[in-house]
């Protein structure tokens, strides 16, 4: 799946320009997100948090394919999460269905960073996918 829902409203976002590094802290990893490479994949706004880990390979759960239609992609950003985009009201809405959810809690898919900061974010346990798909 993936793409764009047609039953809300566009984000407003800025893709990051210049490079910057996430880290997810339970998979004990940093990355460098290089915005000429951005989409990585098809799932989730091109440079989520969801993107992002995809491209990586780290496993964030998205069972609606990264359109604003669950709340499998819940992640908490515990840095850097001013230089996200605003959360939409339909990701609050899907959001206020995640366990566990913080004052830091986005939906990964349309958490959408500008690239101004590093982000430390973490993936709760019960959002990994442990079925990886290989590397391509
Ligand atoms: S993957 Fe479904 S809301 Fe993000």
């Amino acid at each position: 799946m993936g793409g764009k829902n047609p039953y809300i409203e566009e984000t407003k976002d800025a893709p990051a320009t210049k490079k910057f590094k996430v880290t997810f802290v339970s998979e004990e990893r940093t990355v460098e997100v290089d915005p000429e490479k951005v989409p990585y994949g098809p799932d989730g706004l091109p440079g989520s948090i969801l993107d992002i880990s995809s491209g990586f390979h780290l496993g964030l759960d998205h069972a609606c394919g990264g359109v604003c239609a669950c709340s499998t992609c819940h992640v908490i950003v515990h840095e850097g999460l001013e230089s996200c985009n605003e959360a939409s009201d339909a990701e609050l809405d899907e959001l206020d269905m995640a366990p566990g959810i913080t004052p830091q809690s986005r939906l990964g898919c349309q958490c959408v960073p500008d690239g101004t900061k590093d982000l430390v974010v973490e993936i709760p346990e019960w959002n990994k996918n442990f079925a990886k798909e290989p590397e391509h």
